[in-house]
Order: structure tokens, then sequence, then C-alpha cells
């Protein structure tokens, strides 16, 4: 079978260009993992005194930081996963 030399390096940029796309998908994934990778200590630390103190723990009883958690999740813009998790430390950690 003949192959028209003309069309290698367009299959090569092709391949190249594959595979570059291919790579930066993956790595994309990595800073997202890490973020869903997130402790819940470390969540509250990191988003819940950026407009007010940090509340600590034991200021409020298991069932009202379910509350809290609801309403805060509005005002931080967090994940229903972050807030479980935040409201799980709140909860855990008194
Ligand atoms: C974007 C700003 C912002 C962030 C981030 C934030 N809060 Fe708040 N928080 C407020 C405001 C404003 C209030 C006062 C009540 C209101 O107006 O909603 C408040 C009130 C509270 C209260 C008083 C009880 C209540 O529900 O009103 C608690 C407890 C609280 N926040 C805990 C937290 C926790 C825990 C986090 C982290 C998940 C957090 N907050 C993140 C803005 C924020």
């Amino acid at each position: 079978m003949k192959i028209n030399k003309n069309l290698q390096p367009i299959s090569i940029s092709i391949i190249v260009f594959v595979g570059i796309l291919f790579i930066t998908t993956i790595n994309a994934c990595a800073p997202t993992k890490a973020i869903a990778a997130k402790s819940g200590v470390q969540l509250w630390s990191e988003n819940c005194q950026r407009c007010h103190n940090t509340p600590s723990p034991s200021t409020f009883s298991p069932e009202i930081w379910e509350t809290v958690g609801m309403h805060m999740q509005t005002r931080a813009l967090i994940t229903e996963n972050e807030r479980d998790k935040i409201v799980d430390f709140l909860k855990s950690a008194r």
C-alpha cells in the first residue's frame, strides 16, 4: 500500500494535537480533586471567616449547626458536599 507522503506531517500533527488535548484534560482534573479531598476542618477554616469571625464548634447544638449550614451555604457559595463536611466537623468537634 502506498502512503501519500504529503499527508504524513498532517497525521503527525493530529496525533500530537490529540495527545496534548488528552494530557491537558487529565491535568485539569488535578485541582478539582485537591479541592474535593479537603477535610471539613480545612474547608471551615478557609470559608467561614471570610465575612465574620469563625464561630467555634461549641457555639451551637448539632441541630442548630444543620440550619446554620444551610443558611451559610447560600452565603459562602459552597457545594452541598463541602457544607456537609463543614457541618459534620462542627457537630463532632465540641
Ligand atoms: C459571604 C459571607 C459569609 C460567609 C462566607 C459565611 N458567612 Fe456566616 N454569616 C454571614 C452573614 C451576612 C450573617 C448574618 C446573617 C445574615 O444576614 O444572613 C452570617 C451569620 C452567621 C451565623 C449566625 C447564625 C445565622 O445562621 O445567621 C453563623 C453561626 C455563621 N454565619 C456561620 C458561618 C459558617 C459556619 C460559615 C462557613 C460555612 C459561614 N458562616 C460563612 C455571612 C457569611
